[in-house]
């Protein structure tokens, strides 16, 4: 297949990247191909004409996307509207990556792909107006809601636990937080199987069960056998964003198609332990 993926040099973007076997993909990301550029994304797509496209650029950062509304706002929502008009031109499907933090955690049972969201913040409402986007102009279209996203870099929440560990040996982290930490060669895997189905419509598809952050850097400091560092249970710092205190993604729609993600603790062993 031919696959362009947006936001290529993200940690998703790398590991379609890396768990790739024999597609040709197009990786476009900053600073070469700017998704905000309407007429850039039309004619870059066009011209490459992909079997499907893979959503995954977006602005990530979350107090930041509260800081400048403006910019959440042109890279999520314009830039996802660019590149449904270009899938449109195309007649190629659209993978939208999207998030947990749609919907407001105050529902103490999983979240099912056909829950209605309701998001608290401005990174959440970019997403989610992306998400309508997607779904109102496409009718081939998988909407793909992950959750606490790591990978490659050293910008994700394990590499600060590890880091930290090193530099202070002590932390802080919150209890009443929590959410699935989800490896991205796990989503990527499954974003490989997914299209080649026609299984069109939402799937939410993080590793699976929850921890809160404060349980997760635990886990982190034990997998990697670390024994002289400690998490203390608590925050220091004030998030600028108002997130959900807790969402677990159940996973209907793909578990249908024999698409199971493995539990959160097996992964993040796996990426701890990877050469
Ligand atoms: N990270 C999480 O915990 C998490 C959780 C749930 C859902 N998600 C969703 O999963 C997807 C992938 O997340 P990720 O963690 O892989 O993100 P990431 O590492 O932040 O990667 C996003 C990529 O998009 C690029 N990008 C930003 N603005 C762009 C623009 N205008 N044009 C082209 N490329 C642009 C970024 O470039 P720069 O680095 O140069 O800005 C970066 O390479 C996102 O859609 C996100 O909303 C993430």
């Amino acid at each position: 297949m031919r696959i362009a993926i947006t936001g290529g040099r993200g940690q998703l973007g790398c590991a379609l990247h890396e768990r790739n076997q024999g597609n040709e993909l197009l990786l476009v990301d900053l600073p070469e191909h700017d998704i905000t550029s309407l007429s850039a994304m039309v004619s870059l797509l066009q011209q490459f004409s992909p079997d499907v496209i893979i959503h995954t650029a977006a602005m990530t950062d979350v107090d930041g996307c509260e800081k400048t509304p403006d910019i959440a706002y042109k890279v999520n929502v314009v830039g996802t509207r660019n590149i449904v008009s270009a899938a449109l031109l195309i007649g190629c499907p659209v993978v939208y990556i999207s998030t947990d933090y749609v919907f407001d955690g105050t529902k103490s049972q999983p979240y099912w792909e056909y829950d209605d969201p309701n998001p608290l913040c401005v990174y959440a409402r970019t997403k989610w107006m992306g998400e309508q986007l997607v779904r109102q102009h496409l009718a081939r279209h998988y909407i793909v809601r992950i959750a606490w996203l790591y990978g490659a870099g050293p910008r994700n929440f394990a590499q600060t636990v590890l880091r930290l560990a090193r530099e202070r040996g002590t932390m802080t982290m919150v209890t009443d937080e929590k959410g699935s930490p989800t490896f991205a060669n796990d989503v990527a895997d499954a974003l490989y199987t997914l299209i080649t189905l026609p299984a069109y419509g939402i799937h939410h598809l993080p590793n699976s069960g929850i921890c809160s952050r404060y349980e997760w850097a635990n886990k982190i400091l034990e997998l990697a056998g670390i024994s002289k560092a400690t998490v203390n249970p608590g925050s220091d710092y004030q998030r600028l964003a108002r997130v959900p205190k807790s969402v677990e993604l159940g996973n209907y729609m793909s578990a249908n198609l024999g698409i199971v993600m493995r539990p959160w603790q097996e992964a993040l062993s796996e990426y701890l332990h990877r050469g």
